[in-house]
């Protein structure tokens, strides 16, 4: 699904009205199909959503001459030939999640060579988390500046104290100490739902997990893991995003297939703005809101705190907002850059630093042609452009069809006016 040069038109001002259901989550699915090839048996992986970033992880897995076959949101995966021999560094470069392989080739090929993965352009990113996780436990590691070279020397269980609270870093060391002999501890370990529901599947292939969704993960390798069947958890971020869809056009919008747990510090400061909805274990049901009011300090966060991939889809919504708010990036420092499309569009914002800005509503917004600089941003884009007035151009949005399954046929499906060039 290669969009490049595609736009989407979107005529703002039509309230969102109807029910939808979120799909798998991307960050979950991605090292999940990464994990089932730990093991040589067949996995089979439900609740996949069918976005270019599956597509590209699936093209590497033929390089690999791993067969998996994709029908129905649902992965068949049989990695019992596993050979690194061919693995296109154009795909590796295409997404940072990429990094997720190194995991099993090592478990299984005992070596990995890739050059540094791509992805969204939101920082510096470094990959110190993956590469000291897989040093702890016994790999060494050559970074010749292009490439990762690694090669395991003899792997033991060990204490891994990360660098940082890394994701895909977590999900790495999770990977490999899940075969490794001996105990392991991960601390400071991420704990956010799609590493939890990695977790999960790696259990139910056979690993021994413990401290699931805490930052203190316990690991009793095991010789062998097998094949496992799992169904991806929903997607909070889309949840979230399709929330602020609602609110921004004074929707009245159901939201099904999440576990509505997972967005506690998003609901928090929902509840800041004073916008109205109603939460069910599975669903949210957001209600057309009297008023909308600023935030003190939008703050982006590790898990359980706001996540940063809310960050710029909340902040079309702060531009609806009476007031200033503060928006605070902890994590990247290249996250901010969409706030000067919406600034084109009219909103009245304030870039103090890489990491903090300020938000004055009630901006009007208004249409005019923007860019969708990264998955998230472009996804505040589209948010952007269904409450301005006019009708707006986004351009790059193979960005956001990397991460949102069928975006625009959701939103049409609730009454939007979207459609692509
Ligand atoms: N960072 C900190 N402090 C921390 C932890 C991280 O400053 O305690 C910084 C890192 O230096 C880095 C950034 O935050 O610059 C992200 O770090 P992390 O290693 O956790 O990111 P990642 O594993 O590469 C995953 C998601 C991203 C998501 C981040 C943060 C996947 C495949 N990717 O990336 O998702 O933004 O975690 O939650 O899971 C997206 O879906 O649009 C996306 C970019």
């Amino acid at each position: 699904m290669e969009t490049t040069g595609a736009k989407f038109v979107i005529e703002g001002g039509h309230r969102l009205t109807g029910e939808i259901t979120v799909s798998g989550s991307k960050n979950a699915s991605l090292p999940i199909l990464c994990a089932a090839l730990l093991s040589s048996e067949k996995s089979i992986i439900t609740n996949v959503p069918d976005i270019a970033d599956i597509h590209t992880l699936l093209q590497i897995f033929a390089d690999l001459n791993v067969k998996a076959d994709f029908k129905n949101n649902t992965v068949t995966i049989d990695p019992l030939v596993l050979k690194h021999t061919n693995v296109s560094d154009r795909l590796i470069c295409k997404m940072r999640a990429s990094i997720l392989l190194l995991g099993p080739l090592l478990a299984r090929l005992h070596e990995a060579n890739i050059p540094f993965p791509g992805g969204c352009v939101l920082g510096k990113r470094s990959v110190a988390a993956h590469t000291h996780a897989f040093k702890s436990l016994g790999v060494e590691v050559v970074d010749d500046k292009q490439k990762l070279h690694l090669k395991v020397k003899k792997l033991a269980g060990a204490t891994i104290i990360l660098p940082e609270v890394s994701v895909t870093g977590t999900e790495n060391a999770l990977m490999l100490a899940a075969i490794t002999p001996g105990k392991t501890q991960i601390r400071l370990a991420a704990a956010e739902p799609h590493v939890q529901d990695l977790c999960r599947f790696l259990n139910k292939m056979g690993a021994k997990i413990k401290g699931i969704g805490t930052n203190f993960l316990e690991i009793e390798g095991v010789k062998k893991l097998h094949g496992a069947k799992h169904k991806v958890t929903g997607d909070y971020l889309e949840a979230g995003t399709f929330a602020i869809a609602a609110i921004v056009t004074g929707g009245d919008v159901k939201i099904n297939g999440i576990d509505t747990s997972q967005l506690d510090s998003f609901f928090e400061k929902l509840d800041e703005t004073g916008a109205n909805y109603v939460l069910e274990k599975n669903a949210i049901i957001v209600k057309p809101a009297k008023n909308i009011g600023p935030v003190e300090s939008l703050r982006t966060a590790v898990y359980p705190s706001f996540a940063t991939d809310l960050q710029a889809p909340f902040a079309v919504l702060l531009t609806r907002a009476g007031g200033t708010s503060k928006i605070f990036e902890t994590l990247f420092e290249g996250r901010l850059q969409y706030l000067f499309e919406l600034e084109k569009m009219g909103a009245k914002v304030q870039v103090l630093n890489p990491h903090q800005a300020i938000i004055t509503g009630t901006s009007k917004l208004k249409a005019v042609p923007i860019a969708s600089l990264d998955l998230r941003a472009g996804a505040a884009m589209v948010l952007a452009a269904l409450c301005a007035e006019g009708t707006t151009e986004i351009s790059n949005i193979s960005y956001i069809d990397r991460g949102y399954e069928n975006f625009d046929e959701k939103l049409r499906s609730l009454g939007a006016s979207i459609k692509r060039a």
